[in-house]
């Protein structure tokens, strides 16, 4: 019904529209010198019909400009603002300096676009986007209207932000809500510190969105989803970036502007609403008390839910001015109750010493104007730098923006019920409360630090101990060929097993009887055949487990033997209990274990072979690094992460694989990632969700820095070496490369240049050029989020998956790294595993193929 009736509406209104333009005689010209000209009541629409360029305004005062081609009034853009015709015989054209002019009833040129232009053959288009493009004959743009914009902000549209040329009012209010010459607002962006909106009323601020925080304005807590609506801010490029607004549709029609009674206000067409369509606002701003500039004066804090007494001053100060502010006029503000110590050592005040000045926290708040941005060492902290300068009044460390510091008085601070940052504010140490809290806090951190310290450094050097005491012994390296007929797998073994072991593999997995695999258990002596009695020729690599072989079967099939270190604590039952559950997983991510091979205390596993070995022999390789085009690494990220969410959740057995790494990643012939090594954890002890296991396994570099220091393991912890990996992957550069840098490690590294915004130059740079940007930058972010310190922070396998695949995902900001984490690779050594079970520097686990 609703859509009968609009589609009726659409249908007159088209044919009023046709009837009015033709009427007219409306084609889309394109202005030129030689030829056409616009007169008043022509028009000429955009391509994709979606902007009309005209005259328009009341009889007495006509104006040029352009509008959205809808039936509401809608003026984004005007020439002449500030000199209309008084009459209808102005015309538009292009003079014949080449400019863009608009004259008047007398051939006097009221308006001109002004530029200078080396041919005078120029054309005019007004473009989709609603901007009217001046060009020469060559196609070099001389002038475009989004650069000389009014009061609307449009999608297209980019607004300049350099911190040395400073504020930016880009956009002008209208004078009155039919006036377009220049009100008393404007609107912009001041650079200083992270970019901020900001609404001047003539020179003074009226309202300010708040520090760019690279994915809202931290002012405006509530800007998120549908309500951010698109706004971005560009790279740097030559110290300049720009700010941006995308839809997330690109058929809505949006505007941003400035409105002529000094009013933000962000509009959406919702063509189905209302009498042929409405703008609907999703939000204006300033919107509450709160949000005008600095209403509670300096260093008062405005919380709108405590209207009407909206004001407090911030702990530790009092009202300026008390009669004033109980009266509820603030603006005079707060002043400090206590001088800190810092400045009365500056000003000589003798007196008892009353202790160090300290920090209070405030959470939830619009942090204060006139913010300074501190670049911070890796050992250093953003408080210490305030400490250092008396003058900071103040500090916060933001996510997205980094150390920000403030000196002097606090401007418009705002307290939000949800969202906003934690503001710290300097304080003496008087009005703390007594005792330094921060100090003891302080002290114990460092104890614990220590102590964990010293116990990974003892367990460390018992682990040594340890491993030198158990050097595997390899019975025999003597290559010698056999070649008898044997049996491959001991069959009756393997049925009786099967049979054996059905009860517990039926109450274990859920998995339906017919699709149950068998185990084949292979002839020990077979495996000795294939593998020419273990030949050093034949080993692969040499794993956390045990060493691995290559061998070939009778009738050519290859195979990877894992003949496993001795230390197994698991009896036979329980071992191979695990096996056929280990047999069981399939995935086309993971390496196929094909069976095991049991003779007396040697137990092996026969996986698939893999032609193309392992990830590391590619990525870190620089003659072959190039054969990892983007595709091919987005492929490996992508496969890899499907098989670790198989592993985490859909195998429903949940294994926690607690050693991934890129040499653990093998390359099908389609170089096809598959993981190996899964499962082990399981086999060598400790199969649990969770838990806090003496028995550390893993690769420094790639483990998280619960799991290294205290020996905690969760899914959480393999999302932490997917994180590494993924890096690794996009970086083409080895986590532990980094470990004599001054970033430490890799993730020090990617946090450094997401910082200065320059992540894009993580990306290896045999594929920099080639691969599309914001996937890579999706990838590095979704990297970051893997590698974060506090593992509830962590994406879930399946969350990464859906971040990897999605383009719609707005991706969460990582935290900063801390610095224990940042320091990855804290062993001097580099690959290695703590414990029992050690890997060699060139650990390379492979695998091989059995036909499918
Ligand atoms: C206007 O110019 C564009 C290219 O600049 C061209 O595609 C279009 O056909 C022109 N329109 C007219 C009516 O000449
Ligand atoms: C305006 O100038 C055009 C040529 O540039 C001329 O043809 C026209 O007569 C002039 N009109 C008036 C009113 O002077
Ligand atoms: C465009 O206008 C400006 C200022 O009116 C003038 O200096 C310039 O010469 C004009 N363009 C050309 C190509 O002459
Ligand atoms: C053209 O621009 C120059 C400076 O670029 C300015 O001085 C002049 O007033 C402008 N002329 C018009 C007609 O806007
Ligand atoms: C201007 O450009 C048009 C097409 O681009 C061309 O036909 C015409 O000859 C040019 N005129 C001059 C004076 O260069
Ligand atoms: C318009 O502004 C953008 C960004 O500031 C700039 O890259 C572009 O060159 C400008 N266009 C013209 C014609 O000056
Ligand atoms: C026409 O609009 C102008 C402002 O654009 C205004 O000052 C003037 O009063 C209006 N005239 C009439 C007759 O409405
Ligand atoms: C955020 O939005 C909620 C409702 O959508 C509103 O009640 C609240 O006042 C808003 N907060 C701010 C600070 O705008
Ligand atoms: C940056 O500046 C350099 C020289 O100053 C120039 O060659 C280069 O084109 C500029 N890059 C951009 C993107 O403007
Ligand atoms: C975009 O908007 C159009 C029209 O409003 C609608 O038909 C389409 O489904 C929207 N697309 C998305 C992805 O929301
Ligand atoms: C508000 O207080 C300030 C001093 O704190 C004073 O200058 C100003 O006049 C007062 N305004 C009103 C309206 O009382
Ligand atoms: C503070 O005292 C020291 C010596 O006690 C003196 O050198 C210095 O000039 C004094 N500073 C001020 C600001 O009075």
């Amino acid at each position: 019904m609703g859509i009968t009736t609009t589609n009726q509406v659409g249908v007159l209104l088209s044919f009023f529209f046709i009837s009015y333009f033709l009427s007219l005689f409306c084609h889309a010209a394109n202005l030129s010198t030689q030829g056409n000209s616009i007169k008043d009541g022509q028009t000429v629409k955009s391509e994709g019909e979606n902007f009309e360029l005209g005259f328009f305004g009341n009889s007495s005062a006509r104006y040029v400009g352009i509008w959205y081609s809808i039936p509401e009034p809608s003026v984004i853009w005007v020439a002449n603002r500030e000199k209309p015709i008084s009459d209808k015989s102005g015309v538009l054209s292009i003079g014949e300096n080449g400019n863009l002019t608009v004259f008047d009833g007398n051939n006097v040129s009221v308006w001109s676009s002004n530029v200078s232009i080396a041919s005078t053959n120029t054309t005019a288009k007004l473009d989709h986007s609603g901007n009217l493009i001046l060009s020469g004959s060559d196609n070099k743009v001389y002038w475009e209207s989004f650069n000389v914009s009014t009061d609307t902000f449009l999608p297209g549209m980019k607004v300049k932000v350099n911190a040395e040329e400073g504020e930016n009012r880009f956009f002008t209010s209208w004078k009155s809500a039919d006036d377009p010459s220049a009100g008393a607002y404007s609107m912009g962006i001041d650079p200083r510190a992270s970019p901020q909106i900001v609404i001047w009323e003539g020179e003074n601020r009226r309202w300010r969105s708040g520090h760019w925080d690279r994915q809202i304005f931290s002012g405006v807590p509530n800007m998120t989803g549908s309500y951010l609506y698109g706004f971005g801010l560009s790279d740097s490029e030559n110290g300049s970036r720009y700010f941006t607004y995308t839809p997330i549709n690109t058929t809505d029609k949006l505007k941003f502007r400035i409105r002529w009674d000094g009013y933000e206000e962000q509009l959406r067409w919702d063509e189905y609403k209302g009498d042929g369509g409405e703008w609907t606002l999703i939000q204006y701003q300033p919107s509450n008390d709160c949000d005008f500039y600095n209403k509670c004066g300096d260093f008062g804090v405005c919380s709108a839910a405590d209207s009407p007494n909206i004001c407090k001053c911030m702990k530790g100060f009092v009202p300026r001015n008390a009669d004033q502010w109980n009266r509820g006029n603030w603006s005079g503000g707060c002043v400090r109750r206590t001088e800190l110590q810092c400045q009365r050592e500056i000003s000589n005040v003798t007196g008892e010493n009353d202790g160090e000045d300290g920090f209070f926290d405030l959470p939830c708040m619009k942090l204060p104007d006139f913010a300074d941005l501190e670049t911070l060492g890796f050992t250093e902290d953003c408080s210490d730098k305030c400490l250092k300068n008396c003058s900071c009044t103040a500090y916060t460390n933001v996510n997205g923006i980094g150390c920000m510091i403030w000196k002097g008085d606090l401007v418009d601070v705002q307290h939000f019920k949800r969202g906003g940052n934690t503001l710290h504010i300097r304080l003496a140490h008087s009005e703390l409360g007594g005792k330094n809290k921060l100090s003891t806090l302080v002290i114990i951190i460092i104890v614990v630090a220590g102590v964990l310290v010293l116990g990974v450094f003892v367990f460390l050097l018992w682990r040594f101990k340890t491993k030198q005491k158990v050097l595997p012994t390899v019975s025999s390296t003597s290559c010698r060929k056999s070649h008898h007929d044997l049996p491959i797998f001991e069959r009756s073994t393997s049925r009786e097993l099967s049979t054996d072991l059905s009860g517990s593999v039926d109450v274990t997995i859920e998995g339906d009887q017919a699709s149950r695999p068998e185990l084949p258990l292979f002839n020990f002596n077979c495996v000795i055949t294939a593998t020419d009695n273990f030949c050093e020729e034949n080993k692969l690599g040499e794993g956390g487990f045990g060493a691995v072989y290559k061998g070939n079967i009778p009738g050519g099939q290859e195979i990877a033997v894992k003949r496993l270190s001795r230390r197994s604590t698991q009896g036979l039952d329980e071992f191979k209990n695990e096996i056929i559950l280990l047999a069981k997983l399939q995935h086309r991510n993971l390496v196929r274990l094909l069976g095991c091979c049991i003779q007396g205390e040697e137990k092996m596993l026969i996986y698939e072979y893999m032609p193309n070995k392992s990830l590391d022999c590619f990525l870190f390789d620089p003659t072959k690094q190039t054969i990892l085009d983007w595709r091919k690494r987005f492929t490996i990220i992508e496969g890899i992460a499907r098989g670790l969410l198989y592993l985490h959740r859909d195998s429903r057995l949940r294994i926690i694989h607690r050693d991934l790494k890129a040499s653990n990643i093998l390359l099908d012939e389609d170089m096809n990632p598959k993981i190996s090594d899964f499962g082990m954890a399981r086999i060598f002890g400790g199969n649990q969700d969770e838990a806090n296991t003496n028995r550390v396994v893993g690769t420094y570099g790639y483990m998280s820095p619960e799991y290294a220091m205290e020996g905690l393991f969760s899914v959480k912890s393999d999302v932490y070496s997917f994180g590494v990996l993924l890096l690794e992957i996009v970086s083409g550069r080895r986590n532990t490369s980094f470990r004599l840098s001054e970033y430490s490690s890799l993730i020090g590294y990617v946090w450094h240049l997401w910082n200065e915004e320059k992540a894009m130059e993580l990306v290896d740079p045999s594929i920099r050029d080639s691969c599309p940007r914001d996937e890579a930058l999706r990838c590095i972010q979704v990297g970051m989020l893997c590698v974060q310190d506090s593992a509830t922070l962590r994406p879930t396998m399946s969350s990464v998956v859906l971040m990897l695949e999605s383009e719609a995902v707005t991706l969460p900001l990582p935290r900063q790294p801390n610095f224990t984490s940042m320091r990855g690779s804290f062993v001097d050594t580099e690959s290695h595993t703590a414990g029992h079970e050690i890997a060699s520097s060139n650990d390379l686990t492979v695998t091989m193929v059995f036909g499918r």
